[in-house]
C-alpha cells in the first residue's frame, strides 16, 4: 500500500550521501582477501598509538555517559590553538558541525554560497534546510573567492569554503581569504573547512586562520577534523572554532552526548602527539609526489594540490576505472556525484598500498608491467 505521509518539500529530491566503499563490503561482495582502500583520505599510518592507548584505557568507563560538551577535549583544543574554551565546539566529525551550522542559521530561501566543485556536503546540507544554493564556478579547479564574495548579499547566510578543497585538492591563499572576509556582509558566516590544513601548511601563503584570522573576523568559523592527519576517522570527531556567540547556537542544538567517551579522551591525547602528525604529513607529501609522477606516466592529468589525496583526469572514464580497480581489490573514488565523469580522487596510501594501486592500474590500462 502506498504511504501518504510526505517528508518536508525540500527533502523530496535528496539522495543519500554516497561514502567511499568500505574494505569489508568489497571483501564480502567480491570474495577478495586483500583490499586496499584509497577512497576516503584516511591515514595510512593508522591511528596515533598514543591516542589508542588512551582509547583502550577508556573502555573501563564505557558504562557511563560521556560529558556532553566534551569539556576536557574543548580545553585541550583551546590550549592547542591559544584560544578560550568558549571559542571551541566539538562535533561527531566535522560533518556534524556542517549540519549544525546549516540547522542553526539557514531559513528556507536564505542564500548559501558554495563553489562548483567545493566539498559536496555543504550544498547537500544547505539544501536540506531549504536554502537557495548559489554555486560559483571554479577557476583552475580552485575556489573563486572574489566571485563568491560578489555573489553574497544581505540574503546570504553562509559562504562555505573548503581550504584545501575536497575533491580538487587546491587551496586559496591568505590574501584571497582575507579579501573574501573583508567583502562578505557581516550578517553572513564564512565557514573555512580546514580538514586537510596540515598537508598545506608548508606553503607560505596558506592562511594562518587560527588564531590569526579568527581573532580579526567575528563572522569566521573554522572547522577541523581528527579524521585525516590524526588517523581517527572511525572515532568521528571534529571541532569548530569561532566567536562564542555563534558557537552557543550550535551547542544548543547538538545531540546531548554527541561525542562518545573514548573518542573524547583519545582525541585529547592525539592533539599532544605532534611527532605522529609530522610523520603522517611527511608520508603523505612524499607519497603524493611519487604517485603523481607515476600517474602522469600512465596518462593521468594530475592536478597540483596540497592534500593527502590526488585529483586527476583519468585516461578512461572515472567510473570504469573505479569498477576495474575494484575487481583487483583497490578502492578509489569516482566523482560522478560532482558531475566529473572523467576524474577520480585517489588517497595517498603507504608504499605497499601505492604499489598495489600502480600494479592494478597498469593491468587495467594495458601497460606492460
Ligand atoms: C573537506 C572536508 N570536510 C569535512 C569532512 C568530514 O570529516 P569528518 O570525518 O570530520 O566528518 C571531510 C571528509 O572527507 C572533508 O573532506
Amino acid at each position: 500500500m502506498a504511504i501518504d505521509i510526505l517528508p518536508r518539500r525540500c527533502l523530496r529530491g535528496v539522495t543519500p550521501y554516497s561514502p567511499g566503499k568500505s574494505i569489508a563490503s568489497v571483501q564480502r561482495e567480491l570474495g577478495l582477501k586483500y583490499v586496499v582502500k584509497l577512497a576516503s583520505n584516511e591515514n595510512p599510518l593508522g591511528p596515533s598509538p598514543r591516542a589508542m592507548s588512551v582509547y583502550r584505557r577508556a573502555e573501563k568507563q564505557c558504562a557511563l555517559y560521556p560529558e556532553g560538551a566534551s569539556p576536557q577535549l574543548r580545553q585541550a583544543v583551546a590550549r592547542f590553538h591559544k584560544l578560550n574554551a568558549d571559542c571551541v565546539v566539538v562535533g561527531n566529525g566535522s560533518d556534524e558541525l556542517i549540519r549544525l551550522l546549516c540547522e542553526a542559521f539557514i531559513e528556507p530561501d536564505d542564500d548559501v554560497v558554495v563553489s562548483q566543485y567545493g566539498f559536496i556536503r555543504f550544498r547537500q546540507q544547505a539544501a536540506l534546510m531549504g536554502g537557495r544554493v548559489l554555486e560559483i564556478p571554479m577557476v583552475d579547479w580552485t575556489h573563486d573567492l572574489q566571485t563568491m564574495a560578489m555573489a553574497a548579499s544581505a540574503r546570504t547566510k553562509i559562504i562555505f569554503v573548503a581550504n584545501p578543497n575536497n575533491p580538487t585538492g587546491t587551496y586559496n591563499s591568505e590574501e584571497e581569504v582575507r579579501r573574501l572576509l573583508d567583502a562578505a556582509p557581516s550578517s553572513c558566516l564564512v565557514v573555512l573547512d580546514e580538514a586537510y590544513c596540515q598537508f598545506a601548511a608548508q606553503w607560505d601563503d596558506y592562511p594562518k586562520s587560527v588564531p590569526g584570522l579568527l581573532k580579526e573576523y567575528d563572522n569566521l568559523v573554522v572547522l577541523r577534523t581528527f579524521s585525516k592527519v590524526y588517523g581517527l576517522a572511525g572515532l568521528r570527531v571534529g571541532y569548530g572554532l569561532a566567536n562564542p556567540e555563534i558557537l552557543s547556537w550550535l551547542d544548543r542544538i547538538r545531540m546531548p552526548f554527541n561525542v562518545n567517551l573514548p573518542a573524547q579522551q583519545a582525541c585529547t591525547e592525539a592533539l599532544r602527539d605532534a611527532a605522529f602528525v609530522r610523520r603522517s604529513v611527511a608520508l603523505a607529501l612524499s607519497g603524493r609526489e611519487n604517485l603523481s609522477v607515476s600517474l602522469r606516466e600512465l596518462g593521468f592529468a594530475v592536478q597540483d594540490g596540497a592534500t593527502n589525496f590526488l585529483f586527476a583526469r583519468s585516461p578512461i572514464p572515472g567510473r570504469e576505472l573505479f569498477k576495474a580497480l575494484l575487481k583487483r581489490g583497490v578502492i578509489i573514488r569516482p566523482l560522478d556525484e560532482y558531475g566529473l565523469s572523467e576524474h577520480v580522487r585517489i588517497s595517498v596510501g603507504n608504499r605497499a598500498e601505492n604499489r598495489t594501486l600502480l600494479g592494478a592500474l597498469k593491468q587495467v590500462l594495458g601497460v606492460a608491467v
